[in-house]
């Protein structure tokens, strides 16, 4: 399929505004690189092909579209019909074996979406190809919107070994409430049995928490999503600010030689939205959070946090706010990244 835009020229020679326009409109919405070629008709050329294929087509005024499909030309007057039509459609439709680098397109397509329209988006397209992974209290407001939307999906939670026993209560929890499987992943026995017999039980404390957040988190993620097309996660934009600031709605998530779409739907929303989300909604939620735990990741390395600190503070309190992510959402480790040995 071939996207043509046919913009139109003034007699002064510059572009039409409303063409201006609806090209910045597929700028902003990073489908511009979807527009194949751009064709220009002159105000004072009304015998050119372009022309003359608008006033076959009744298309009266410039900017307009043709979709090419081998023989077929089809004529489309507005940028929004064409990404509902065929831009939508065609990401819909596309069937190789990886979510092939799509973000930027979804990214588009999804702006200003609802985070239950994204979900409901995700697993239209993907099913059970597309993974929630579940720990915290935004997780569970995202299986409570998959399941209302009937669809298939999976569930994944990565046991670290080091969770709190209501943690773990509040997973099962969710596992009854929603009748849903729950992948629960466990770390290599192997590597964590060579972590602990070098370094102890606590090493993160000495070393930081990079290499056991490696072997007891990020290794096992790449098993849960081994086969998976896309995941999607509870980030937020305000959960923190060093590192979470500019979290997109869609992501690659290259891994394994496939590109995975990665989904944060709630990458808007504050806490207060999810909190109201779960009020309204009844949903289910770690007893934790009222005891003064905000963000919830294992036991040894989160503790509850004052009125008016930020809720990242309570996770690996003993690290600069910069370094306060344990590898998941950084993509997987590049052979740079790998230490020595
Ligand atoms: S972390 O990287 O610092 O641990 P955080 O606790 O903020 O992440 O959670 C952000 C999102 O990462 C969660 O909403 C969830 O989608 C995913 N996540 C974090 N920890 C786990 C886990 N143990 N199992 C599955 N998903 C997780
Ligand atoms: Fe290890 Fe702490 Fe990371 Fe859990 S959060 S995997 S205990 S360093």
């Amino acid at each position: 399929m071939a996207l043509i835009m046919v913009q139109k020229r003034l007699s002064t020679g510059e572009a039409c505004p409303k063409c201006v326009q609806t090209e910045e409109l597929l700028r902003r919405r990073g489908l511009w690189g979807r527009i194949d070629e751009v064709v220009w008709a002159s105000d004072g050329e009304p015998e050119s092909p372009w022309m003359a294929l608008a006033r076959r087509c009744g298309v009266a005024e410039a900017p307009f579209f043709v979709v090419r499909d081998g023989d077929r030309e089809t004529v489309v007057r507005s940028a929004l019909q064409l990404i509902q039509d065929h831009l939508f459609g065609s990401v819909a439709a596309q069937d190789s074996a990886s979510a092939g680098g799509d973000a930027g397109l979804v990214t588009g397509l999804l702006r200003g979406a609802e985070p239950e329209a994204i979900v409901r988006w995700a697993l239209e397209r993907y099913g059970a190809d597309c993974a929630i992974a579940f720990s915290g209290a935004e997780d569970v407001v995202l299986i409570d919107m998959a399941t209302a939307t009937g669809l298939p999906f999976s569930v994944f939670c990565l046991d670290t070994g080091r969770l709190h026993a209501e943690t773990y209560r509040f997973i099962e929890d969710v596992r009854r409430r929603y009748g849903i499987t729950v992948d629960v992943v466990s770390p290599d026995t192997v590597a964590v049995e060579a972590l602990v017999r070098d370094k102890g039980l606590f090493s993160f404390l000495e070393d930081g928490h990079g290499e056991c957040c490696g072997v007891r988190k990020v290794e096992p993620l790449g098993r849960a999503l081994r086969g998976k097309r896309a995941w999607i996660t509870g980030q937020r934009q305000d959960q923190s600010p060093a590192t979470r600031g500019e979290v997109p709605s869609a992501q690659d998530d290259p891994r394994d030689g496939a590109t995975l779409l990665k989904l944060n739907p709630l990458a808007r929303w504050t806490s207060a939205d999810v909190w109201h989300y779960i009020r309204a909604h009844e949903v289910p939620y770690n007893p934790l959070h009222e005891r003064g735990f905000k963000s919830i990741g294992c036991a040894p390395c989160t503790r509850p946090v004052h009125p008016g600190q930020h809720e990242r503070e309570g996770r690996w309190w003993w690290e600069e706010a910069t370094k306060k992510e344990c590898g998941l959402h950084l993509g997987p480790p590049r052979e740079d990244d790998r230490q020595p040995g």
